[in-house]
């Protein structure tokens, strides 16, 4: 597939593939060969975070394609994250330079704060808990610091770009009102059920790129939030008639459906599969065009389900900057 006819232009000039590879919940066993089976399929975008605990497989892969020349590292769109316990202004650097020694980069092209809320930094503890089996949270966070920081790995040339994700628009409008380098991109949940359309038009007015993650509605979910004990029912998209009735009619399957409903409304969408015939149909979606009609059905389909939350951190709603006030 050529990338370089479906990418969006970000806010710094450079350009940033609209279909990328999502990682989380892919575990380290089963994610090498998945990498490997995305960049043949031709993804150039691959999404990944600290929390997600598989930097350094994806950067074992990178290494071995970027040295063989199979890739040049310029042709690669890597974003990454800065974590919960690392959200004040000196975990910045910390953390970014922990991340690109995890992909063995000398720069990563986006780099994103993961969470607008913060942990204590409690090393080896990703997730720290208090005794009373709560989440440890930081409640001392400063927005405007800890951007400045991220400012300054831009400046050092540690990233290309920097940006947010989770935040709300009071979030962001704090940040921008205060950044000497605005953000240039959103990451945030965004499915056929969730369709964030005031965010995606605050953020079209000021120049944000927004990512959706769980594009296909996070069908594997359930079962993981079972893994930490939550559970939970949700709706599944991919079963949805009408999805199902349109992925008939142009002869491509449900996911391809949701996702170019995604691309076509100028959203970048990174689903994870590590399923290869999977992930290559995911990207497959640059030979069609929805019609109107058929953009509407999808449009009506939104329904404001959030499905993540962030409550599989108990205790998160206490933390100021909880982004999800509707929640609490
Ligand atoms: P798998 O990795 O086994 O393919 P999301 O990106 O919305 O979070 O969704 C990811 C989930 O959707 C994973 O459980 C993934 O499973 C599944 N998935 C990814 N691509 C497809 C597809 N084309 N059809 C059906 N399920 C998919």
């Amino acid at each position: 597939m050529n990338q370089s006819a479906s990418s969006v232009s970000l806010n710094n000039a450079t350009k940033m593939p609209i279909l990328g590879y999502g990682t989380w919940q892919a575990t380290d066993a089963e994610l090498e060969a998945a990498v490997e089976a995305a960049l043949e399929a031709g993804y150039r975008h691959i999404d990944t975070a600290y929390v997600y605990e598989n930097e350094k497989v994806i950067g074992k892969v990178l290494k071995k394609w970027i040295s063989s020349g199979k890739v040049k590292r310029e042709d690669l769109f890597i974003v990454t994250k800065l974590p919960p316990g690392g959200m004040r202004p000196e975990g910045v650097s910390k953390f970014i330079k922990r991340s690109l020694a995890h992909l063995q980069l000398d720069y990563v092209d986006l780099y994103l704060i993961h969470v607008p809320f913060a942990f204590k930094d409690i090393e080896g503890d990703l997730h720290p808990m208090t005794s009373d089996g709560k989440i440890n949270l930081d409640l001392k966070t400063d927005h405007i610091g800890i951007w400045k920081a991220m400012e300054e790995q831009l400046d050092a040339g540690l990233t290309k770009a920097i940006g947010l994700s989770n935040f709300n628009i009071s979030q962001i409008t704090r940040v921008l009102n205060n950044a000497r380098i605005p953000p240039c991109n959103l990451q945030v949940e965004l499915h056929a059920y969730h369709q964030q359309k005031e965010l995606v038009d605050f953020c079209k007015k000021n120049k944000i790129v927004v990512t959706a993650y769980s594009p296909l509605g996070n069908p594997g979910l359930a079962s993981f939030l079972d893994r930490f004990g939550k559970k939970v029912e949700l709706p599944n998209i991919l079963k949805n008639p009408v999805v199902n009735e349109i992925a008939k009619k142009y002869n491509k399957e449900p996911a391809q459906i949701l996702l170019k409903h995604i691309i076509q409304r100028g959203v970048v969408a990174i689903p994870k599969s590590t399923n290869p015939q999977r992930l290559r149909q995911n990207i497959d979606i640059f030979d069609f065009s929805l019609d109107d009609s058929d953009l509407s059905k999808l449009n009506a389909l939104d329904a404001g389900v959030r499905l993540l939350d962030f409550d599989v951190f108990s205790g998160v709603k206490e933390h100021p900057e909880y982004p999800f006030p509707e929640l609490k």
